[in-house]
C-alpha cells in the first residue's frame, strides 16, 4: 500500500454546491493526502468550501507542493470541459469515487470522473473523461458514457445504453436498454426515453418527445 505522503493533494476546482459534493466524496474516499478548493472567483466564496477544505486562489493552489491532482467540479458540461483544458498545467485530472458507490471491477473509468454516493456502475460499463454520475444513478452493464456527459441524480440507464459527449441525462429519467442519447443532447428530468435521442436535441416527458424551441 502506498504511504499517504505519496497521495496527491487534490484541488477541487469549482467552489459551489457541486464542488462541495466532490470535496466531500474525495475526503471520504481516502485517496488524497489533502483536499483544497479553488475557483476563478475564490474571493467571492467563503474561506472554506467544507470544514477543513480551504478555498484558495488559482495562483495559491498552483503553488502547492506536489504531487497535485485536479478535479473540475462544475456541473455545466461545456464549461467543465473548457476549464479542464485550461487547468491542465496544474496537475493531472483525478477521478473521485464516493465510498458508497458500487463500481464493477470490469468497469472502465477515465480520469476526471465524479461518481457520487449510492451510484452503481455495472460490469463492462465505460465512463469517458470528466463524466459525472450523480447521486443514486444506475449505469447498467455495457453502457458507454462519452466524455464530459452528466448522468444526473436518480437516472436509470438500461444495459448497453450509449450517452454522447457532453450530453445531460436529466434527474430521475430512465433510458431503455440499447438506446442512444446523442452528443450534446438533453433529456429532461423525469423523462422515459423509448427511442434514440438525436445529437444536440432536447427531449422531455413520458414517453420523451422533442421540446420545441429548447436548445441543449
Ligand atoms: C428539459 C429542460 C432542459 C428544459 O429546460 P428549459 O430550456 O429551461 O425549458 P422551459 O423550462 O422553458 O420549459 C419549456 C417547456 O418544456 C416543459 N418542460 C420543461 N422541462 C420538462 C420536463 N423535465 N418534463 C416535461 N416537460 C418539461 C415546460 O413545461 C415548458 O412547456 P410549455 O412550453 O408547454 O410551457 C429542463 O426543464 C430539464 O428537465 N433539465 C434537466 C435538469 C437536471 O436534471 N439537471 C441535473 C441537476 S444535478
Amino acid at each position: 500500500m502506498s504511504p499517504s505522503s505519496e497521495k496527491p493533494v487534490l484541488i477541487v476546482f469549482g467552489a459551489g454546491g457541486h464542488g462541495r459534493v466532490a470535496a466531500d466524496a474525495a475526503l471520504l474516499s481516502g485517496a488524497f493526502a489533502r483536499v483544497v478548493a479553488s475557483d476563478r472567483n475564490a474571493a467571492t466564496w467563503g474561506s472554506e468550501l467544507l470544514p477543513g477544505v480551504p478555498v484558495l486562489s488559482i495562483e495559491d493552489a498552483s503553488a502547492l507542493p506536489g504531487p497535485r491532482a485536479v478535479h473540475v467540479a462544475i456541473g455545466h458540461n461545456a464549461i467543465r470541459r473548457g476549464e479542464a483544458a485550461r487547468l491542465a498545467s496544474i496537475g493531472p485530472l483525478a477521478t473521485i469515487v464516493h465510498p458508497s458507490a458500487s463500481v464493477a471491477a470490469s468497469a472502465r473509468v477515465q480520469p476526471g470522473c465524479l461518481i457520487t454516493a449510492q451510484c452503481v456502475v455495472a460490469p463492462m460499463a465505460e465512463l469517458g473523461v470528466g463524466v459525472i454520475v450523480n447521486h443514486g444513478a444506475v449505469v447498467d452493464h455495457d453502457c458507454r458514457i462519452a466524455a464530459w456527459a452528466h448522468v444526473a441524480p436518480g437516472v436509470r440507464l438500461g444495459g448497453a445504453v450509449q450517452v454522447g459527449e457532453a450530453a445531460l441525462v436529466g434527474a430521475g429519467s430512465t433510458v431503455l436498454r440499447n438506446l442512444r442519447v446523442g452528443a450534446g443532447a438533453t433529456l429532461g428530468a423525469g423523462a422515459v426515453l423509448l427511442q434514440d435521442l438525436p445529437d444536440g436535441e432536447s427531449w422531455a416527458g413520458v414517453p420523451a418527445r422533442p421540446l420545441q424551441g429548447v436548445s441543449a
